[in-house]
C-alpha cells in the first residue's frame, strides 16, 4: 500500500523573525508544492529518495548523529515503525526551490508527516501539524511553528506562537513576484544571529517588536479591504525593520530596489541572509515587475495564494 501527500510552500508576508519572539505574523501558502509518497517495505530499513540526495538507515538511530537535510523524514518514519514489523520507503518530489525561504523544509515535514502516518492510521490535520513541527525541530529547534502551520492549512493567515493561527477571510487578487538570490541560507543560523542582535540591543529590539505589531494590525485591516497599494507601503516599511536586525545584504537590497521600482512594495521573505524576496503586484504591474528582475539577471517567477493546504491521496 502507498500513501501520498502534498503540501504547499509559503511566503511570510509580514513578521518573520519577530514571530519567534511572540509577535503576530501574516503568511500565505503558495501554488508550488512538495509531494511525498511513502510505502511499507519488508525489513526494518528507512530509505528516502529526493532530488537533494538520499538516505538509507536501519531503525532506532539517534537523530543527533544523522547529518542530512532529510533527517525529519527519518525521524517521522522511525517513530511510526516502533514496535511494527516493517521498513518504509519514501520518495520526495518538489517544485519548491529548496533552502531559500519558501517553506520547502516545512512543506517536506507536513507532507512527510501526512504520507508516513497515514500508512498506519487516519491522522487528522491537527495531529499531522504537531508531528510536522516536531520533525522540523530536528533541524531547527527554535521554530515558531508558523511555516508548518500555513503549509498544513493553506490560504492566508495570521499566526502567533501563543494563539496559533486564524485564517484571514479575504480573497486578495494580488500576484507575488518572487526573486531568488540563489544564496542558500540556514534559517537556524540566521535566527541565532537575530538573537545576538536582540541580546546586544534589547531596547531597540523591543521598539521594533512594537512597530511590527502595530504594522501587522494595520495590515489585517488593509487585507480586509484589499488595499494593495497601501499593503505595498507596509511591505516597504517592514523591510526597514528587517534591515535593522541585520538579515539583509547587498544582493537582497539590490533586488528589493529593482522590485520596488514597478511593484507596490518589496521585501525579504523568510529568514533572509540569502534566499528570496517578493514584490507585491496585481495585473497592472505584474509583467513589468517580472521584466525588471529578468533584465537585471535575477531569477524570478510569480505565484498566487494556495487555498488548499495539505492534500492527501
Ligand atoms: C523562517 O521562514 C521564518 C522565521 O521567522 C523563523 C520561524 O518563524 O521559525 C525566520
Amino acid at each position: 500500500m502507498k500513501s501520498k501527500a502534498s503540501a504547499p510552500g509559503k511566503v511570510i508576508l509580514f513578521g518573520e523573525h519577530f514571530v519567534v519572539y511572540g509577535i503576530k505574523a501574516v503568511l500565505c501558502a503558495i501554488n508550488k508544492r512538495i509531494t511525498v509518497t511513502a510505502e511499507k517495505v519488508d525489513g526494518d530499513k528507512i530509505s528516502i529518495r529526493s532530488n537533494i540526495g538520499s538516505l538509507e538507515l536501519g531503525s532506532n538511530k539517534s537523530i543527533s548523529e544523522i547529518d542530512s537535510p532529510l533527517k525529519p523524514f527519518y525521524y517521522l518514519a522511525d517513530k511510526m515503525i516502533r514496535n511494527q514489523n516493517t521498513g518504509i520507503s519514501i520518495k520526495v518530489e518538489s517544485d519548491i526551490p529548496l533552502g531559500v525561504g519558501l517553506g520547502s523544509s516545512s512543506a517536506c515535514c507536513v507532507a512527510g508527516a501526512a504520507a508516513i502516518s497515514r500508512l498506519f492510521r487516519d491522522t487528522t490535520k491537527k495531529e499531522i501539524l504537531e508531528m510536522a513541527i516536531e520533525a522540523e525541530k530536528t533541524i531547527f529547534e527554535n521554530t515558531s511553528g508558523a511555516d508548518c502551520t500555513v503549509c498544513t492549512y493553506g490560504g492566508i493567515m495570521e499566526y502567533d506562537k501563543r494563539n496559533g493561527f486564524t485564517k484571514i477571510e479575504s480573497n486578495p487578487d494580488f500576484h507575488l513576484v518572487i526573486a531568488n538570490s540563489n544564496i542558500e541560507h540556514s534559517t537556524k543560523s540566521i535566527v541565532a544571529r537575530v538573537r545576538e542582535f536582540k541580546e546586544k540591543n534589547e531596547d531597540e529590539f523591543s521598539r521594533l517588536c512594537d512597530n511590527e505589531s502595530r504594522l501587522v494590525e494595520d495590515v489585517l485591516k488593509l487585507l480586509k479591504i484589499n488595499s494593495v497599494k497601501e499593503l505595498g507601503e507596509k511591505i516597504t516599511e517592514n523591510q526597514k525593520y528587517l534591515e535593522t536586525i541585520g538579515v539583509s545584504n547587498n544582493k537582497l537590497r539590490d533586488m528589493i530596489q529593482v522590485g520596488q521600482k514597478t511593484s507596490f512594495g518589496a521585501k525579504i521573505t523568510g529568514a533572509g541572509g540569502g534566499g528570496c524576496i517578493f514584490a507585491l503586484t496585481d495585473t497592472t504591474n505584474l509583467d513589468q515587475t517580472m521584466m525588471g528582475f529578468q533584465s537585471n539577471n535575477y531569477d524570478c517567477f510569480s505565484v498566487k495564494i494556495d487555498f488548499k493546504g495539505l492534500d492527501t491521496f
